[in-house]
């Protein structure tokens, strides 16, 4: 294991890396109380309170960078919050406590609790924007794909880097309508779409994961999801790209009071994750990534995969507790 650009030492990191399943674990059992009440609010401030609990119980002088709003609009876990003890190293926090809170209220597959620690200063304060991303798995040579190429070029250069054709090159995309017109292009090249209602932070990981069949990501998202992505891709290789939407002067506004200056600006994955990071999910309800939480014969059970850019190690752990 290698020793932070910060000065974080490996023990120090090695602990964090030990207790931060229990973060995420905490959030999706409360989240999952409220699965399939068709109430997105209750289920989400649920598992906000749940993790922020957990963070506070950190040995870490935590700081949140990425969370659930600027401090007048969400009053726990907002941007700047301080959590942790405040006993142990200066660590910046990017959380998204329920991805997928329509998913949770619908009793829909693919709900995650997520979070991602970095040392200070180690991830991109992103605003509350919509992000333009292209993420493709590991392996593949540099320059392969890009997001300023069009979709169909996308397809077919990476169709080419992996020896196969574009019709055998499935591509992810949010069923949003903003989208048909990517869908179209990525369809009139022959890639097959596999469109996900919900949850782009695992969308974006699963092409690094050969078994879900899925070669490339593209479309646009929440700008603090495709941080935790980036973050999960840190970990695991892969290529990420991504771009800030606004819609608005309201969100540059946003973007300028979190540091954007360059408002066009393509951030490659090592600017949204410039440090070492560690990431961390936990299902919420049963998905693709991982199973979803459990409660029977007194007994709670999760899954969750923990995920360290230091050690380059990926950890699947099933817990059960007491209900
Ligand atoms: P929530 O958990 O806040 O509901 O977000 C889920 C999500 O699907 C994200 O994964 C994605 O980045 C974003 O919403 C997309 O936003 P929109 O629904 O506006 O297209």
């Amino acid at each position: 294991m290698t020793a932070s650009a910060k000065g974080l030492d490996a023990a120090t990191w090695a602990a964090l890396v030990a207790q931060a399943a229990e973060v995420t674990e905490r959030a999706a059992i409360a989240a999952h109380h409220l699965t399939g009440r068709g109430d997105e609010k209750a289920a989400d401030q649920v598992a906000v309170d749940a993790m922020r609990t957990a963070l506070n119980a950190l040995d870490i002088q935590g700081r949140i960078v990425i969370g659930e709003g600027e401090r007048d609009e969400a009053p726990m876990l907002f941007i700047g919050e301080e959590v942790g003890t405040g006993k142990g190293p200066a660590i910046d926090i990017a959380l998204d406590p329920l991805e997928g809170t329509t998913l949770t209220a619908k009793a829909m597959a693919n709900a995650l609790a997520v979070v991602a620690f970095a040392p200070r200063g180690g991830l991109l304060h992103a605003p509350d924007t919509y992000m333009d991303k292209i993420a493709i798995g590991p392996g593949y040579p540099a320059g392969t794909v890009d997001l300023d190429n069009s979709p169909e070029d996308n397809v077919r250069a990476l169709a080419k880097a992996k020896g196969v054709s574009p019709e055998d090159i499935t591509v992810c995309v949010m069923d949003r309508p903003r989208h048909a017109e990517l869908i179209a292009a990525l369809r009139s090249v022959g890639a097959k779409v596999l469109l996900i209602t919900d949850g782009d932070v695992a969308g974006v990981i699963h092409t690094a994961e050969p078994e879900t069949g899925i070669d490339l990501y593209l479309g646009s998202g929440g700008a603090p999801e495709g941080v935790l992505a980036a973050a999960a891709l840190k970990c695991v290789g892969g290529f990420f790209q991504g771009r800030l939407i606004f819609r608005n002067d309201d969100e540059r506004e946003r973007a300028r009071r979190t540091g954007v200056t360059d408002f066009e600006r393509k951030y490659a994955l090592d600017e949204l994750v410039s440090d070492q990071a560690i990431f961390v999910a936990t299902g919420v309800t049963k998905g693709a990534m991982l199973d979803g939480v459990r409660v029977s014969g007194g007994q709670v059970s999760t899954h969750t995969v923990v995920m360290d850019s230091a050690s380059k190690t990926v950890r699947r752990i099933h817990t059960v507790r007491p209900a």
